[in-house]
C-alpha cells in the first residue's frame, strides 16, 4: 500500500525548507506519496482558519505529517482562536500527538557554533520528551476578565492525570533503554500541585515496569541551570508542555543552531506522527533563500523512522547530512554562505556518493 506523507510548508522559512525536503524525498523515497495543503497564516488568508477541518482529517488519515513553520508578525493582530499557532496547537490535539521528542544534538562539526565552550558540548546528545496536549497550553479555564474595579485579570489553569502523565513517561523510558538508559524527570515538586502529581506517577511507573532505568528527578529552575553548567550529564529529559517548550530552545542554543535540531511529535503507537524543524518561521530571514533546511530535512529523516519504517532510509538521510556537513557544507546561521538551495544540492550531493559530497 503506498504511504502518504502531508506537507504542511505553513509560514515564513517553512515553504522554502519544505521545497528541499522535497527534493530529498523525490530520490530517497520515489514510491512515497507527498501531499500538501496551507497550515497558519497562509491558511488564514486564504480560508479564514489557520488550518481546515479538511486538512486536519488528512493528517488524521496520513501516515505522517511534516510542517515547516507557522506565524509571522503580519497576523500579530488576528484574533487569538485564528492565529497561526491555535493552527498547531489544534493539529497537536486533533493528532494526540503527546509525546515530543527534541534531540539536541551537537554536531561535531559545529561543536564552535555553541555558545558554550566547545568541552562542554562536544558529544552532546540529549532527548527532550516533552508532554504536548496537556498543561498550561490546553487546561481550562482559561480567559482574560475585567473586575468590578476595572483592572483585568489572565487566568491559565495548569493541569494533568495521571494517565497523561503515564503515557509520556512511559515513551521517555523506552526511549532512554535504546540509548543512555537514564532519564531526568523535571518539575516543580516544590510549588506546584501538578508538579507532585507528575513527581509521584513516574516514580510509580519507574518502579512498576522501568525500575532497570536509572531515574532522576530535578526541579525544572535546577535543570535549566544545569543545562548550560554540565548539559552532557543528561540522557532523556522527561517533562511537561511549558517546561519542556522553554527548556528545549536552551538545549537547542546549547547545540551550535537552531537551523539544524528536528522533531517528531508522536500519539499512540499506528497513529500518524508530527514532524517539525524546531526553528520557528524566522520572518526576519524569511523568502531570501537563506534559511537551514537541515533541521527540516532532519525532521523528514525522523518520520521515516518512527513513522513510516523505514529506518534504513533514515540512516542514509542522517548520514548525507552528515557527509555535508563535513565536506565544509555552511548555511549562514552556521557562519557559512550556501543558499538553502546550496545545501539542498550538498545533502543530495552526498546521497549520491561521498566523493560528491559538498
Ligand atoms: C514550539 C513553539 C510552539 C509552542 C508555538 C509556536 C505555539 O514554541 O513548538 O516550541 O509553544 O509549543
Ligand atoms: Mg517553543
Amino acid at each position: 500500500m503506498t504511504q502518504t506523507l502531508l506537507l504542511l510548508p505553513g509560514d515564513g522559512i517553512g515553504p522554502e525548507v519544505i521545497a528541499q525536503v522535497r527534493r530529498v524525498a523525490q530520490v530517497v523515497t520515489p514510491d512515497l506519496a507527498l501531499d500538501e495543503r496551507d497550515f497558519g497564516g497562509i491558511s488564514y488568508d486564504r480560508h479564514g482558519v489557520p488550518i481546515t477541518d479538511e486538512a486536519i482529517a488528512t493528517a488524521q488519515a496520513s501516515d505522517a505529517v511534516l510542517m515547516g513553520a507557522v506565524g509571522g508578525p503580519q497576523w500579530a493582530g488576528v484574533e487569538r482562536s485564528k492565529r497561526p499557532e491555535m493552527g498547531l496547537l489544534g493539529l497537536r490535539k486533533a493528532m494526540d500527538v503527546f509525546a515530543n521528542l527534541r534531540p539536541a544534538l551537537c554536531f561535531d562539526a559545529l561543536a564552535d557554533a555553541s555558545s558554550l565552550k566547545r568541552e562542554l558540548v562536544a558529544g552532546l546528545d540529549i532527548m527532550f520528551v516533552r508532554e504536548l496536549t496537556g498543561g498550561v497550553y490546553f487546561g481550562q479555564p482559561r480567559f482574560i476578565e475585567t473586575l468590578a474595579d476595572g483592572q483585568r485579570r489572565g487566568v491559565d489553569t495548569q493541569v494533568y492525570t495521571t494517565s497523561e502523565i503515564e503515557r509520556v513517561s512511559r515513551v521517555a523510558f523506552e526511549l532512554a533503554r535504546g540509548r543512555g538508559n537514564k532519564v531526568h524527570s523535571l518539575e516543580k515538586s516544590n510549588v506546584m500541585e501538578t508538579g507532585l502529581l507528575w513527581r509521584e506517577v513516574v516514580t510509580d511507573l519507574h518502579r512498576r515496569e522501568y525500575a532497570d532505568v536509572t531515574l532522576e528527578h530535578m526541579l525544572a529552575d535546577n535543570a535549566a541551570m544545569q543545562l548550560v553548567r554540565q548539559p552532557t550529564q543528561f540522557d532523556v529529559i522527561l517533562t511537561d508542555n511549558l517546561f519542556g517548550d522553554v527548556l528545549s530552545d536552551e538545549a537547542a542554543q546549547l547545540t551550535g543552531s537552531l537551523g539544524m535540531l528536528p522533531s517528531a511529535a508522536l500519539g499512540a503507537p499506528g497513529k500518524p506522527g508530527l514532524y517539525e524543524p524546531i526553528h520557528g518561521s524566522a520572518p526576519d530571514i524569511a523568502g531570501q533563500g537563506v534559511a537551514n533546511p537541515l533541521a527540516a530535512i532532519l525532521s523528514f529523516e525522523m518520520a521515516l523512522r518512527w513513522s513510516l519504517g523505514r529506518a534504513e532510509t533514515a540512516d542514509r538521510v542522517k548520514a548525507a547530512v552528515e557527509a555535508a556537513l563535513a565536506a565544509g557544507a555552511r548555511t549562514r546561521d552556521l557562519g557559512g554562505s550556501l543558499s538553502t538551495a546550496q545545501m539542498g544540492d550538498a545533502v543530495l550531493g552526498a546521497l549520491q556518493g561521498p566523493s560528491r559530497a559538498g
